[in-house]
């Protein structure tokens, strides 16, 4: 297994070219499923997450050509992909493969809006409630599809296909909103959802589809009203940038200080987070070619930050900003209210002599002078990339164990430090 190698206190200067944002990736790529037609996505970075849900969507018949590169192109270009849902073989989505990534439970939307039924696995087999899609399938249920549950599989059928209804969410749900729109876009009649995500992704993803031909209005407000169409075709879209490699790399810019330009960041993607490390004391400018971040050896200040669905500060960036926190002059207290147990890197930060205390969904951070390097288990996405973070600022070598974690999320990620001036290695296992 892979492991990265990090030699902390060198401040970052540079660019650094920011992908395709994950999160809109995948619900496009699943989207594709609705059309016979093919759909292009430009813009798509290289993760392993978009791998594997190529061969999710593979299982079920879809064609997935990679561009190859175009002359002047470097890394930095996001990938083409051309996904062709021309004939659906299978409309099961097996446990072995949606276990491995959650959002792959989305593919019952369009499967069950354009085939008629639908048999996914539910993602990690747990009973609703403990790790739930309970949402999603309400949101279904609320369509015409009849569901049932059987050895671990969510059943949904349809044979005369979805009929548009009133969709109320009691929590705001991202995945449930995907699936919602989604589905609405090929069911006979009008839906509303109430309550909706207003993520940027849920936009883009409503965007592209809009461009296939649905009817869909309201996208980034809580009330989406989609006007189901027979048909859906396809159609070309690039993928929006991505807002949470922007705000760790930001993070990373504001923990080990320097002066970086993050290229094609968009700030109304991230503002909330932009305003908290600004409130730490990072600089900003933002023009048309991204975001420039900076912070010259001046103390960063401690920060109260809530989590929560946007637009406020967004939970993916919770563990960045404690590891930034860990050493800021003063204390901070974050408190995670969309996830449970989305604490797992406070112990490896302790490892790294951070003084974080936990009651709750509340972290109280007590800034330290000095970080000093160690190895660390990387824990999930989100939680592996706060150790890195943290280990920019740690004297001496970190290595942060099963980077695979981090290569499911963020794309050459020791690559585009190390070209800012970061000693940071991949150490192959
Ligand atoms: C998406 C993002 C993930 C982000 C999360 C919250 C993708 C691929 N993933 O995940 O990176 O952290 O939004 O911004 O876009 N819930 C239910 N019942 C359901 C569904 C969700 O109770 O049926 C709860 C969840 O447990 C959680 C909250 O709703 O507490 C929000 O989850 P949700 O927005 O659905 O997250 P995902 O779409 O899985």
């Amino acid at each position: 297994m892979d492991r990265i190698r990090i030699v902390g206190g060198r401040p970052l200067s540079g660019t650094i070219p920011i992908s395709g944002a994950k999160n809109a990736t995948l619900p496009l790529m699943i989207a594709s499923l609705l059309t016979e037609e093919t759909l292009v996505l430009d813009n798509v970075p290289r993760l392993a997450d978009v791998g594997l849900l190529q061969r999710i969507l593979g299982n079920h018949g879809v064609d997935v050509m990679v561009s190859g590169k175009r002359s002047g192109e470097t890394a930095d270009h996001g990938q083409t992909l051309h996904i062709s849902a021309a004939h659906i073989v299978d409309t099961t989505a097996p446990y072995d493969l949606v276990s491995k990534m959650r959002a792959s439970f989305w593919v019952i939307a369009p499967l069950i809006a354009r085939m008629g039924e639908a048999r996914v696995s539910m993602p990690g087999g747990c009973a609703i409630g403990t790790r739930p899609v309970d949402l999603l399938i309400m949101a279904i249920e609320r369509l015409g599809a009849k569901i049932d549950i059987e050895g671990g599989y969510v059943i949904a059928q349809a044979p005369k296909g979805l009929r548009g209804g009133e969709i109320v969410f009691p929590k705001v749900t991202v995945g449930g909103t995907h699936t919602a729109i989604m589905a609405a876009s090929l069911a006979n009649g009008t839906t509303v959802i109430e309550n909706a995500a207003r993520e940027p992704e849920i936009v883009d993803v409503a965007d592209c589809l809009n461009k296939m031909g649905a009817r869909i209005s309201g996208a980034g407000t809580s009330r989406v009203i989609i006007e189901g169409v027979a048909k859906l075709g396809g159609a070309r879209h690039s993928v929006l940038p991505d807002r949470i490699e922007t705000g760790t790399y930001a993070m990373a810019v504001a923990m080990a200080g320097g002066d970086v330009l993050l290229q094609n960041a968009r700030p109304e993607l991230l503002q909330a987070a932009l305003d908290v490390l600004q409130g730490a004391g990072a600089t900003m400018v933002s023009n048309n070619q991204g975001i420039r971040i900076a912070r010259n050896g001046s103390a960063l200040a401690p920060v109260e930050v809530t989590t929560a669905p946007f637009p406020a500060f967004p939970t993916d960036l919770q563990a960045q900003l404690m590891a930034l926190m860990t050493r800021a002059r003063g204390t901070s207290h974050i408190v995670e209210t969309i996830f449970e147990n989305r604490f797992m890197h406070v112990q490896e930060l302790a490892r790294l002599g951070a003084r974080i205390q936990l009651d709750g969904e509340k972290a109280t951070i007590e800034g330290v002078e000095r970080l000093k390097g160690a190895p660390v288990m990387a824990t999930d996405l989100r939680a592996s990339v706060s150790l890195v973070i943290a280990a920019l600022a740690a004297e001496g070598e970190t290595i942060v164990n099963r980077v695979y974690h981090l290569d499911r999320g963020f794309e050459r990620l020791e690559d585009k430090l190390s070209r800012c001036g970061a000693a940071i290695e991949r150490l192959a296992g």
